[in-house]
């Protein structure tokens, strides 16, 4: 599963009425705040290169104002770049008349919003059908597809009640069944979670896990919570004023931050919690039958906790009942300090 689904290539928005012309200062490295200062243009994306992969969930991360809506918009171009490329499934959006883009939105795309964005004079079973109605298919089919979905994100028998009788878990829900009765490859999702409260938020966090380790659909979401990230990201991007200032494997960014802002932002993790044994252990196969057995999916947590606190213990990891590596605690211990503190001991608080 590594084709790309989404190529971003070399993209930059910059909003003001000559943004053309600043272009070449944004490409020589002109800082965001010089630019608004300076020339009155907000400098919205520089230089942008992402590769979304097909049936993986990409995290775009950063804080307000860092760019991750303006990034969002450009894959179904409700905003159109100041230069670069956006190829979605082989095709270059920018070359799109209006129905092709129409057609692409309707056939290829769906959207799970903050504020839900459910029409509240139709019941759920009607929300949930409308990208198929807006389509034009038949009204059995959607309904019963509708009803499908409903059923997968656990709104069985609410199919009659309208938007105000939900709480605001289950309007999202809508939002998601409706999103995948729409069958479309990718889902945008821009802080779709970050209006529900923590328990709640984390139970749709579970149940897009679930759901797409069936469904592998192509998902593009928009978080500015780490710890969000941190769970449902295969590949996490991390802006920063309008730039990536890092992207990879959640995991590998957390062992390895490119520079002081990841780390500092990174620094309140529970690594204990987040960091998996597969990403700690060293992939020497060990020929001893005596060592405890330990899952590569476990995190360190489990880890410290299977081994009672012995810090010379040492296990044997295994995924999908092969062993894949070696872990001793002795590299738990390392993993749980942050590399700055690692490289530089007199860092201490
Ligand atoms: N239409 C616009 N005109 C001018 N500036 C804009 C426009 N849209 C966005 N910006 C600017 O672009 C930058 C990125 O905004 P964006 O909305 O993408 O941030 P964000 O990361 O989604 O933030 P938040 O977490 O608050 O939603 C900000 O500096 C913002 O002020
Ligand atoms: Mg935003």
């Amino acid at each position: 599963m590594t084709d790309s689904f989404i190529s971003i290539r070399n993209l930059y928005k910059i909003f003001g009425p000559n943004s053309s012309a600043m272009i070449s200062r944004a490409k020589s490295g002109m800082h965001k705040a010089d630019m608004l200062k300076e020339f009155g243009h907000v400098l919205g994306l520089r230089n942008i290169n992402i590769e979304i992969k097909k049936g993986e969930i990409t995290v775009i991360m950063g804080l307000s104002g860092s760019g991750k809506s303006t990034l969002i918009r450009h894959l179904n171009r409700l905003i159109d770049p100041t230069s670069g490329e956006v190829i979605v499934n082989g095709t270059d959006i920018l070359k799109l008349d209006r129905l092709q883009l129409l057609q692409l939105r309707r056939t290829q795309m769906s959207m799970v919003f903050q504020k839900f964005a459910l029409l509240p004079h139709e019941t759920v079973l009607t929300n949930a059908g409308m990208p198929c109605s807006v389509r034009g298919d038949d009204r059995r089919v959607i309904d019963k597809s509708a009803r499908e979905w409903l059923h997968r994100v656990g709104l069985s028998g609410a199919e009659a009640l309208y938007p105000h009788q939900l709480s605001g878990g289950m309007q999202q829900r809508v939002g998601l069944a409706r999103a995948l009765t729409s069958n479309s490859e990718l889902m945008l999702m821009d802080e779709a979670y970050s209006a529900l409260d923590p328990l709640i938020r984390s139970s749709m966090q579970d149940l897009l896990l679930e759901l797409q380790e069936d469904l592998q659909k192509t998902i593009v979401f928009i978080t500015h919570d780490l710890d969000e990230a941190l769970k449902i990201a295969d590949h996490l991007v991390i802006l920063k004023d309008g730039e990536i200032v890092q992207q990879g494997e959640p995991q590998h960014i957390l062992l390895n931050p490119a520079d002081p802002y990841i780390e500092d932002f990174v620094s309140d993790i529970n690594r204990a919690r987040v960091l998996r044994v597969r990403s700690v252990m060293t992939e020497t196969i060990s020929g001893s039958t005596d060592l405890e057995l330990l899952d590569g999916d476990e995190n360190l947590e489990a880890a410290i906790l299977r081994s009672k606190g012995e810090a010379g213990k040492t296990f044997a990891v295994h995924t999908a009942g092969q062993q894949v590596g070696t872990l001793k605690m002795t590299d738990v211990l390392k993993a749980l300090v942050p590399a700055a503190r690692r490289s530089n001991p007199s860092n201490a608080e």
